[in-house]
């Protein structure tokens, strides 16, 4: 098979994911990252769906076992801590997997697994404190034309094919679909926070949420017993932390959440106190709830084409690892299988193949964005009466199991993973 020379942009989960599959048809394959070092920050991930099967394809199992957290299951709990409702884990074997995956892992030890499979390789440079500045391409009419690339320290390079799996803000996007093209950005109207805290011997190693009025959550989940890991989920627009958050202002960003939080009952003050005072709280990660959309065929551009979150992030929807592994199984197969049938061109295979993955990958990877309006409102409900109705509604499905089936609608969970035998 001719010999595809590729830059991959971004060191999260996408990333060193296609750098893998590419990696194995024998392409030499450039990956960069915008940090210093494997950012491997982040708080637990779950593996989900077609996630799982690919996770084990990809020879991870063993390795994701061996870190993965065992959190019994997740539990709702009122404002006085009493328990109103519990989803067990559902454990391995029954193919389906509760609110609790079978495949805990923190986001940081998935990162490191994914970069351990392509670090000795000889074809593969993964660079770090690396980033592009811009690039053009040659006309599509060359079947072996190049992405010229000019990166962040001023030297040049030239490429097959370019992938932007640099997250949800991706700069290989804006430089892809133009400057002028408008943010494929849309804000959900919340925000998802998470910072760690000194345990307490009562913390629960349950996923524990709680719900307060105004449409406020905020869970602990347990990984390590030294630390407990504070999540916060509110709907609604709070301009105050968006200047916050736009300054930068660390302080003021805590102190904003800090009064959200105050006073709502449970834990809410001594999490809120820990979040103003304690070191632990420094790794604090908020973010506003976002999807992007992109208009249809616009995944990728000639050679250059976007992966993971860059292409259609859901912050709030629980499969963005797992759509990040498949997207990038997805866009390797299908340029692999074209170009194991004609390897005269790799324009062609880079430019179709990238077309075909759009084309298979994204109803699936978009198929929970946007219109659930309704579940938001009962998954966070503004008032007293409706998280009563919550509380209810969820004891009557935890007895009848149905957190097993939570997540995907039956298109989605039903629909086959691609197989490529190129890529085994
Ligand atoms: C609270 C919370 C909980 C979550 N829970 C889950 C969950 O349970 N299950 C799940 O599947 N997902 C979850 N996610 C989402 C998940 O972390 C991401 O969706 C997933 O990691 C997508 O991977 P990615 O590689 O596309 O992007 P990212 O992981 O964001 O990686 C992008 C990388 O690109 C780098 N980068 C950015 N710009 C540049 C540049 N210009 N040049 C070079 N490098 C650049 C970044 O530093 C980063 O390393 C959660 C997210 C949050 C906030
Ligand atoms: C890569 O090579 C180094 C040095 O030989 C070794 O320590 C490391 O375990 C290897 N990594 C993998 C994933 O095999």
């Amino acid at each position: 098979m001719a010999s595809l020379k590729v830059l991959v942009i971004g060191g999260g989960i996408a990333g060193p994911a296609v750098t893998y599959w590419l990696s194995r048809i024998g392409a030499h394959v450039t990956l960069i990252e915008r940090a210093a070092d494997i950012r491997a920050s982040g708080q637990q991930v779950d593996l989900r769906g077609q996630g799982v099967p690919l996770m084990k394809k990809m020879g991870m199992e063993a390795a994701v076992r061996a870190v993965s957290v065992h959190e019994p299951g997740m539990q709702l709990i009122d404002r006085s801590g009493r328990t109103k409702a519990f989803f067990p884990v559902a454990e391995s074997g029954s193919g389906k997997q509760g609110f609790t995956s079978e495949f805990e892992i923190m986001r940081g030890d998935l990162v490191k697994i994914l970069y351990s499979l392509t670090e000795n390789n000889t074809n593969v440079r993964h660079l770090f404190d690396t980033t592009i500045k811009s690039f053009t391409q040659d006309d599509e009419s060359n079947p072996n034309g190049k992405v010229h690339v000019s990166f962040q320290d001023g030297h040049e390079e030239d490429f097959d094919l370019v992938i932007g799996a640099d997250g949800t803000g991706s700069r290989t996007r804006k430089l892809m679909l133009g400057e002028d093209a408008p943010d494929p950005r849309k804000s959900m109207g919340g925000y998802i926070g998470y910072y760690s805290v000194p345990s307490n011997p009562g913390d629960s190693d349950r996923g524990t949420f709680c719900h307060l009025t105004g449409a406020r959550i905020i869970g602990t989940r347990k990984d390590i017993p030294e630390l407990t890991r504070v999540y916060m989920m509110f709907r609604g627009k709070r301009p105050a932390l968006d200047e916050a958050l736009l300054s930068g202002d660390q302080a003021e960003v805590k102190k904003t959440l800090a009064e959200l939080y105050q006073g709502g009952g449970w834990e809410c003050d001594r999490f809120m106190d820990a979040l103003q005072h304690a070191p632990e709280a420094n790794d604090l990660y908020i973010t506003p709830i976002q999807e992007v959309h992109i208009p249809k065929g616009q995944w990728s551009k000639g050679r250059v084409a976007l992966l993971g979150d860059a292409a259609h992030c859901h912050t709030a929807g629980g499969y963005g690892c797992a759509w990040g592994l498949v997207g990038a199984y997805v866009l390797a197969g299908e340029i692999a299988s074209l170009l194991k049938k004609d390897a005269s061109s790799t324009t062609a295979a880079v430019v179709q193949g990238a077309k075909n993955y759009e084309e298979k990958f994204r109803p699936i990877a978009t198929s929970m964005h946007g219109g659930y309006e309704w579940f938001e409102d009962l998954l966070a409900p503004k008032t007293s009466i409706g998280i009563w109705c919550l509380h209810t509604f969820a004891k009557v499905a935890s007895y009848m199991k149905l957190g097993e089936m939570s997540g995907l609608d039956s298109t989605t969970s039903k629909w086959q993973l691609p197989n490529y035998p190129e890529l085994d």
